[in-house]
Parts: C-alpha cells; sequence; structure tokens
C-alpha cells in the first residue's frame, strides 16, 4: 500500500497536472481534496491536450477511481461540461465519485465573488483578484453552516428546502449589501435540480473509500489543487483561496487521517509566477520577466491571465517543506531557462534596518518591508528535452539543481524539462 500527496509550493500553476498525470497511471485512487473549478491542470497525452478544472487527473484511466472528496466546492454546471467534453473524446468518466459531503457552488456565489471584489476594488483599490467562480462564497456558506452539499443537490426535496433558506439569506446580500439583483430562486431550484438527476449516480462516501482502497494495498494519490502561498491559513492571507491546498487539507478534504500519508511531493517551478493580486518578492518587471512568460506559455489554464513571474525563492520553498512535510521536491520548467544568461535564486529576504529573513514572514506588513537577497548561479545553455537522466543534462544545470536541493532542504527528485509527459527525469 502506499498513498502521495502532491502539493504546489509556490502560488499555483507549477505543472502539478503532469506530475501528477504520471502518478495517477500508477494509481488506484486519485482524488481532489480541496479548491474547485478556480483549478486549470493541463494534461498532455501526445498529441492531445486535455485541460481539466474539476476532474480529478487520473479521469483518462478507466480503471482509476476518481474520487472529488468533500473538501471541494463543486459547480456542478461546470463539472458536467467537462464530463460532455470528456465523452466527445471517449473518455466515459464512469470512474468517476464525488463526496454526498462536498459543497456545491450556487449562482448567486459567482454574483457574490463578483460583487465583492468589486467593492473592495471601490473602497480600497485592492481586491484579492479572484477567478471569479464562487469559490469563497461557497466556502463561506459552508463555514456558516448554511451550504448546499451533493447529497442535498441529488434529493429534489433538500434541494427546495435548503435553496428557500440560504438562497434567501444570498439574495439579501447580493440586494441589501451590494445593490445587486436578486436570484429567482424557482428558476435556480429547477436548473440544479436538473444537474442532481445527472450527477446523483456518482454520488459516493469518499471517506470510506479511500480508506478501504488504502487498506487493501491500493495505490492513492491525493491530487494537490493552488498551492501553498495560497493556502488560507500559510499563504500570503488574505491575497489567497478559502480553501487548505496544503498537505494537510488531503487529509480534511478526503476524510481520512494523517497516518494514510506515506509521501509528501511539492511540485514547483525553476523560477516563480503569479496570478492575480498580492505580494511576490522576486518578481521581474523588466524584459527578462516577459521572456520567461513567453516561454514558458504563462497564461493562466482558467482565465487566461498573463501571468507575473520572477526568480526562484528559496525562501518560499523552505515554507513549503516545513508547512506540508514535504519528502521530495518535484521541479518542473528547467527547459525554460535555458540559455537565458546568469540565473538568481533568492536565499533570504533582507528588511529596512538591514536583519536578515531565513523564515517566510507571517504578514504581509513584514514582507513589504523586505527585499530578496540573491545568489548569482551560472546559467546554463543546449536543449533539455530529451534528457532522461540527472546525468544527460548540462553540467550547469545539475550545478543549480544541486543548489537549490541544498537551499531548500529537500532533494529534488522529479525534474521536468518539457511540457510533455515523458519529458521528466525521476532520480
Ligand atoms: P479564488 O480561489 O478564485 O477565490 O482566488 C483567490 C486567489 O487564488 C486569486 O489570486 C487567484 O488568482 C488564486 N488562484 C486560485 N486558484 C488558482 C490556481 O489554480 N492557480 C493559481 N492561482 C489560483
Amino acid at each position: 500500500m502506499s498513498s502521495s500527496v502532491i502539493v504546489g509550493t509556490q502560488w499555483g500553476d507549477e505543472g502539478k497536472g503532469k506530475i501528477i498525470d504520471i502518478m495517477a497511471k500508477k494509481a488506484d485512487l486519485v482524488i481532489r481534496s480541496s479548491g474547485g473549478n478556480n483549478a486549470g491542470h493541463t494534461v498532455v497525452h501526445g498529441n492531445d491536450v486535455y485541460k481539466l478544472h474539476l476532474l480529478p487527473s487520473g479521469i483518462l484511466y478507466p480503471n482509476t477511481t476518481c474520487l472529488v472528496g468533500s473538501g471541494v466546492v463543486v459547480d456542478p454546471k461546470v463539472l458536467l461540461e467537462e464530463i460532455s467534453e470528456m465523452n466527445k473524446r471517449n473518455v466515459t468518466c464512469d470512474n468517476l465519485k464525488i463526496d454526498s459531503r462536498a459543497d456545491i457552488i450556487m449562482p448567486w456565489h459567482r454574483e457574490l465573488d463578483r460583487l465583492e471584489e468589486d467593492f473592495k476594488a471601490k473602497q480600497s483599490g485592492v481586491n484579492v483578484g479572484t477567478t471569479g467562480r464562487g469559490i469563497g462564497p461557497c466556502y463561506t456558506d459552508k463555514a456558516r453552516r448554511i451550504g448546499i452539499r451533493m447529497y442535498d443537490l441529488c434529493r429534489p426535496e433538500c434541494l427546495k428546502k435548503l435553496i428557500k433558506t440560504t438562497g434567501e439569506i444570498n439574495n439579501l446580500m447580493i440586494e441589501k449589501v451590494y445593490g445587486g439583483k436578486p436570484l429567482d430562486l424557482d428558476a435556480v431550484y429547477e436548473e440544479y435540480k436538473a444537474y442532481g438527476e445527472k450527477l446523483a449516480k456518482y454520488e459516493a462516501d469518499g471517506s470510506v473509500i479511500t480508506f478501504e482502497a488504502y487498506n487493501e494495498g491500493k495505490t492513492v494519490l491525493f491530487e494537490g489543487a493552488q498551492a501553498t502561498l495560497l493556502d488560507i491559513d500559510f499563504g500570503t492571507y488574505p491575497f489567497v483561496t478559502s480553501s487548505h491546498p496544503i498537505a494537510g487539507g488531503a487529509c480534511i478534504g478526503t476524510g481520512v487521517g494523517p497516518k494514510l500519508i506515506d509521501e509528501v511531493i511539492g511540485v514547483g517551478k525553476s523560477y516563480t509566477t503569479r496570478v492575480g493580486n498580492g505580494p511576490f518578492p522576486t518578481e521581474l518587471f523588466d524584459e527578462l520577466g516577459e521572456t520567461i512568460r513567453n516561454r514558458g506559455g504563462e497564461f493562466g489554464t482558467t482565465t487566461g491571465r498573463p501571468r507575473r513571474t520572477g526568480w526562484f525563492d528559496a525562501v518560499i520553498m523552505r515554507h513549503a517543506v516545513r508547512v506540508n512535510g514535504l519528502t521530495a521536491l518535484a521541479i518542473n520548467k528547467f527547459d525554460t531557462l535555458s540559455g537565458i544568461g546568469t540565473l538568481k535564486v533568492c536565499t533570504a529576504y533582507k528588511k529596512s534596518d538591514g536583519s536578515v529573513v531565513k523564515d517566510f514572514p507571517v504578514t504581509l506588513e513584514e514582507l513589504a518591508d523586505c527585499t530578496p537577497v540573491y545568489e548569482e548561479i551560472e546559467g546554463y545553455e543546449g536543449d533539455l528535452s530529451n534528457c532522461r537522466t540527472f546525468e544527460e543534462l548540462p553540467e550547469k544545470c545539475r550545478r543549480y539543481i544541486s543548489r537549490l536541493e541544498e537551499l531548500c532542504g529537500c532533494p529534488i527528485k522529479i525534474i521536468g524539462v518539457g511540457a510533455g509527459n515523458d519529458q521528466v527525469i525521476f532520480r
């Protein structure tokens, strides 16, 4: 038996989908445990490219059970569209299970996401820069115990009753707080009842499925979404998502204990990117940042937004190693940095009083007072895309990788050298 948790170490978009897909081939059970369709995983299979938002990456393998866990917020419309798209490409999705406890994103959540962001922008000029998918408002309803869950969606009498209360509360928020237009709750009921009918066949108890699979000696893969610095507690709050993308979230969002986790792999990139607003110490504002963005194809899978780009930040990585209990790192996109000249790695931050900070600051105020301390490393050249062993990599590239390992305090066991699933080195 074995179980692995895959988490993002930076601000998302680290190429988790690719690592997950490679590992999903060998997994019996693949689980999404947090977030919703704010995530976007690109999976490349030969010439086929799949952009997944809610479906676990193992969906392409019919013998792999794919679980959407209790910690995920599910937009049923989006999920059904995704299933339908997959069906058109001969992927049946019969291997899909959705935990009865998963909360459902309702239309008022999307509306409130937008209204709240607009309000914040107007009031203070700063909003979170959410994906607008209703993620935060849905988790808010969950926490204030008025959420509609998968169980309710699939039972019209429950759905009707809950829409009357939770729908009304949300309508009051839309109208009385933000001056928006309330939603027609009867129409919402009819629309969502139909979604429930279509999705009912996938409803399951994810906690039981996972516990039994592990104890039967099956291989279990927890597929992370978003990333460490977007965690609601350990990310750059308030510029974070509303769930726990860190390793502990895999247990909470599935319903199993930490003893069930055997390894935790943190996925990162050989540089750093971020979408949305919020601090980013090693951000590059010059032509080089633009070059990395274009060469790395750094545009959002979910929203198409250009990603902000910057140097590799070892302070962030050490934070990720600690809060996730990482046993290994998988670092992607070493090919992107090939030939760009001297590389910089942030080893620590310096504060305005001259003190040096080695650990990621707790507050944004402290972070704002930090500037990166850089170490320069000789750049490497050449086409890495055909390298399949560490030894085949250019010597200067190997030196860069070894230095990153030292600075992060964690072995880099998986090295990405291209977008394709085979363009990877396992050590
Ligand atoms: P939300 O999750 O839509 O509420 O967005 C909150 C913040 O998390 C925003 O800055 C988003 O850009 C960011 N975010 C959410 N999901 C992802 C992701 O999958 N990759 C990268 N950033 C994300």
